[in-house]
Order: structure tokens, then sequence, then C-alpha cells
């Protein structure tokens, strides 16, 4: 009899000690910083015209609501959230219509049109990394007043950090406006923003982060804006800027390793885009895709932000049979593949 209630009693006490590792290893929250694959609308409320909110945009999202996501729906990291036991969207942290309740599980200070080089955020306007973390050390004393001071630390330990930026600096900058071409080679420029990506995670660190996924950038060679440049090459995936998005990935992933052996306690994680959206791009009917070259969005070809308008009578009636929502911004099928793969293949590790 005393045996039986003994183990019992043990049984019970390893699952309840099962339970307590569990709901410690996941995380407390999502935090996002970077341009428009992750932003949810700060670039709303800054005059800038790196803009989504007005239709189409939004047109599946929850309500049909257009609210700054670069999408028909939701993006990358709200799907993340979700896989992740959180909630299924993460609000902008400019958006007076949430608070620091709301922020305390997911935040985003991403802006549309960002990079990690200050030159790239001037272009249009646009939140730089540096205000982004200025920010983030904001949400940081709020979330402690908010919490108290034991459990906001703690948040702020378990919370995963998730970056996604870097396409812009290329796109946007390097290869548009005069300036940083004339000043770096190609190679030499992608060591300039490594470097940048390097501070930003040691600060990161330093405010108390652990767990960090530092995202890569997707073969940008194949978004519809370039392949419309590409009419000697029959209008297909510019091979040179995918190139500088492999060289690229390989640098931050390097970087990445060396950082996990330099800072004590780091989880640090490189999620890498390129191949399961390469994957998508060229066996799109696998996934239900049939175009990958144009988005839906009016003629898909260059159209993005105000030029994306509802007036368009080329707009698709199905976003989900396209790859791309507009020029530019993959549609919210194809987000939420990526971040299946994502969750699945670089951040097992933070959702046992
Ligand atoms: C970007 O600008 C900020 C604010 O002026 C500055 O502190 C930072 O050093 C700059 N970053 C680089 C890489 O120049
Ligand atoms: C990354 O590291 C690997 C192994 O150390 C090395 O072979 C490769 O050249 C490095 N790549 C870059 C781009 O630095």
């Amino acid at each position: 009899m005393a045996y039986k209630h003994i183990i019992s009693c043990l049984l019970f006490v390893t699952q309840l000690l099962m339970l307590v590792t569990r709901i410690e290893s996941k995380v407390s929250a999502v935090v996002v910083f970077g341009d428009s694959t992750v932003d949810a609308g700060n670039n709303n409320f800054i005059p800038t015209i790196a803009r989504s909110n007005f239709e189409p945009y939004g047109r599946d999202f929850p309500g049909g609501r257009p609210t700054g996501r670069f999408s028909n729906g939701r993006i990358v990291t709200d799907f993340i959230s979700q896989a992740m036991g959180l909630n299924p969207t993460i609000p902008a942290y400019l958006d007076p219509a949430y608070d620091i309740s709301a922020f305390a599980v997911g935040v985003t200070f991403a802006s549309a049109g960002t990079g990690y080089d200050n030159a790239t955020s001037d272009v249009l306007s646009v939140i730089p990394l540096w205000k982004q973390l200025e920010y983030y050390k904001d949400y940081q004393k709020r979330l402690k007043a908010y919490m108290g001071e034991p459990k906001g630390s703690q948040t702020i330990s378990e919370a995963l950090y998730m970056t996604s930026m870097g396409t812009n600096d290329f796109l946007e900058n390097y290869y548009t406006m005069p300036g940083r071409s004339s000043q770096y080679t190609p190679e030499e420029y992608q060591n300039f923003l490594v470097g940048i990506a390097r501070n930003f995670v040691q600060e990161l660190y330093g405010l108390g982060a652990r767990k960090i996924s530092l995202g890569g950038i997707p073969p940008m060679g194949c978004m519809p804006l370039e392949r419309t440049t590409n009419t000697a090459g029959s209008y297909d995936c510019v091979e040179r800027y995918n190139t500088i998005s492999l060289q690229f990935n390989d640098k931050l992933k390097n970087m990445t390793v060396e950082l996990n052996k330099e800072l004590p306690g780091i989880k640090l994680v490189f999620s890498n885009p390129y191949s399961p959206l390469m994957n998508i791009i060229k066996r799109p009917s696998l996934y239900g895709f049939q175009v990958t070259g144009a988005g839906c969005c009016a003629t898909g070809m260059f159209e993005m932000g105000y030029a994306c308008s509802r007036t368009s009578m080329f707009t698709c009636t199905d976003a989900n049979k396209y790859v791309f929502w507009d020029a530019f911004h993959p549609t919210e099928k194809t987000y939420h593949l990526i971040a299946d793969y994502i969750v699945k293949n670089f951040l097992a590790e933070f959702n046992v």
C-alpha cells in the first residue's frame, strides 16, 4: 500500500517537473526587428511613402483589414508566433491600438524599406536599425514597469528575438543609389553589413537577449521586380542577385557560428529563407501555386506600396495561386510555408 502511494506520488512529481521544464523552455514572447518582411504597420505612424495600410493589402487578413503588412494576409513572424504557442499575430510597436499587455508576448519594431545600413533607411526615411534598438530599450522599461522586475527580466531572457533584413541594402540602396557602390565592392559591402549585424546581436545580448534567430535573405533575383528588368534573360531570375544572396547568407551564418562561441549562454541560430523560397519558385505546382514570375497585385511586374492600388483591374482574385503578392513581397500562403520550414529546421530547439 505504502509503496503504491509513494510510486504514484513520484509519478505525479515527475509529471509536474516535466510540465515545469516544458513551460520554462518555451519562449515567453517573440520580439522582431527588420524590414517589410516583418513590419506589421510601424510605417503607418512615420512620414514615409513605404506603406501598405490600404486595400488590397490585407484583404485576406482577419477582418479583411489592411494593417501595414506587405501582404494579402499574415506575414512570416505572425505564423512563427502562433507555432510557438503565442498569439496568431504580432503587433507593431508604434500602433496606438496596442499597449504593453499585448506587446508582452509579441512585438515588432520593424520598418518597411530599412536595412542594416543607415544609408538604406535614409532612402525612404524609415526607421533605421539603431532606432529600432532604441525602441526596444524603451519597451524593456515599459515591460518591467508593467510586470515587475523579476518577471520582466525573465520575459526578456526567455523571449525569442528574430531579425529579417538585408535585401533592401542591396536592391534599394547599393544597386540603385550612388554612394555605397562607389565606396565598396559588393564583397566589401557584404562584410560591412555583416559587421553591423554582428554588433547588433552583441548589443541585444548585452541587453539580456539569449534566444536569437538571425534571418538570412531570400533569392532576391527572383523577386518579380527584378525579373521584370531581366529583358535579356527572358524574365528569369537574375542570377547575379541570387549569387549575392548566397554569399551574404554564408557570411552571416559564419558570423553566428563565431558569436555562439564568444557569448556565453547565447543560443543564436541562422534562419535561412533562401532554400524554402527557392524550392517553391522552382516547383510551384507542388504547393498549388500557378504563378511565380509576377505578383498578384496589379500587373505584378513592378507595383508595390501605393502603386499596388485597389483600383487596378489586373489584380488577381485568388492570391493562393501566386507565390508573390506584389512585385517584392510574398503572399500569405508563401509566408506560411516559409514559417513552417523555419520553425521546423531552425527554431526547433526553442520550441520544446
Ligand atoms: C548609424 O547611425 C547611428 C546614429 O547616428 C550611429 O550611432 C551608428 O554608428 C551608425 N552606424 C554605422 C554603421 O555607421
Ligand atoms: C565560412 O566558414 C567556412 C568554414 O570555416 C569556410 O570554408 C567558408 O569559406 C566561410 N565562408 C565565408 C563566406 O566566409
